[in-house]
């Protein structure tokens, strides 16, 4: 398949309207979002739809995010709970997405046969364009061959799917660079399934009472079921062995230098995910710094664009420094833990 490319703005309005005919005819375009890029298609689309799971290699089992650009969502959920129109009021446009219950309108197959929908309103403009170009919602997941880790410039869409879509828009990086937060949301509660920029405290302050998967902390139990499908697969995973070492700053430092010593008597590469506060310290391998532990922010946005520069220099091992669990910290350890198949050593 021919893929046309892109570069566009929020100004780009003549190019922005092609990708969204492009999505009424029921094709393919990956788009920016200021968390990752997206895979979209015509959420109301079954077959449109299909085409989504087929050029990511995406098990079917594994549901679809809903984008809209209207705040009257009521033509696709069953109906809007109290806590829904809290999270949409306070946090929407924005890095956040609510699983409701759905209404017959969006296709099985998006939802992956759940009586659920996960429906969010992204901020970034010329996602919000496309979407309101093309008329209908557009289900989208990241724009990243499964397993990959998720797409935060036009160049990793690029690399993963050209050939296999109509149409790729796009060019700045992602401003989040990790995937929305994904809440649950019933009556009483809401429980967070992926964690995401919008934190536990941020959803607390607005008067939510807040819980948190355990999938989310712990390495997923293969006999058990998670509520967000896509959390029990192995994920965002650079194609090198990844280990994590948390406790001490300085005690890590010290292992991974004694890892990379070891690594290079046996004529192994090893790369070090560091932070600027460290990368002077380690005595050889591939050290990249995410950022300054400082500004988690930074980190966050960088993090898949470093396991990717991991891949093409094709090191043999990463080893990476920890991050504390708490506000967004949870949600970078989270798909690190997923990069590394959950191989944390805590000194
Ligand atoms: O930031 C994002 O959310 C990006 C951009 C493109 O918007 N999209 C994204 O989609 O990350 P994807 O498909 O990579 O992740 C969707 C997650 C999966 O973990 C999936 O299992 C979960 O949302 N999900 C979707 N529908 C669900 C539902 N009805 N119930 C529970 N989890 C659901
Ligand atoms: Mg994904």
């Amino acid at each position: 398949m021919d893929t046309k490319v892109y570069y566009v703005d929020e100004h780009s309005d003549e190019k922005i309207k092609e990708a969204a005919e492009v999505i009424k005819r029921g094709g393919l375009v990956v788009f920016p979002t200021e968390t990752v890029y997206g895979l979209g298609a015509n959420a109301l689309d079954e077959e449109a739809c299909r085409k989504i799971f087929k050029a990511k290699g995406r098990p079917q089992d594994n549901p679809l995010i809903v984008h809209v650009a209207d705040f009257d969502i009521s033509e696709y959920v069953e109906n809007i709970q109290e806590n829904a129109k809290k999270i949409m009021e306070n946090f929407w446009p924005g890095p956040i997405t609510i699983v409701v219950k759905k209404s017959s309108r969006i296709p099985m197959l998006v939802t992956a046969n759940l009586d659920s929908v996960a429906i969010r309103m992204p901020s970034n403009k010329v996602a919000r364009k496309l979407i309101e170009y093309a008329g209908v919602p557009i289900a989208a997941p990241s724009a990243n061959i499964s397993g990959r880790p998720s797409p935060t410039t036009i160049e990793h869409t690029i690399d993963d799917l050209m050939g296999k879509v109509d149409m790729i828009i796009g060019g700045d990086k992602c401003e989040f660079g990790l995937e929305s937060t994904v809440v649950e949301v019933l009556d009483e509660k809401v429980t967070i399934l992926r964690p995401g920029a919008v934190t536990k405290d941020m959803l607390e302050e607005i008067g939510l009472n807040v819980d948190i998967d355990p999938a989310i902390l712990t390495k997923p139990d293969e006999n058990l079921k998670p509520k967000s499908p896509g959390m029990k697969y192995r994920h965002y995973a650079p194609k090198a062995e990844m280990t994590i070492i948390t406790g001490r700053i300085e005690r890590t430092v010290d292992y991974i230098n004694m890892k990379i010593d070891e690594m290079k008597s046996k004529g192994k590469l090893v790369g070090v995910l560091a932070t600027d506060e460290t990368k002077d310290l380690y005595r050889g391998g591939y050290i990249i710094s995410v950022g300054s532990r400082k500004k988690l922010g930074l980190i966050a946005a960088n993090l898949f664009d470093t396991l990717r520069e991991f891949d093409k220099i094709d090191v043999d091992y990463i080893y990476a420094e920890g991050f504390e669990e708490d506000g967004l910290g949870l949600a970078i350890m989270n798909r690190m833990k997923k990069a590394a198949s959950y191989n944390v050593i805590n000194l």
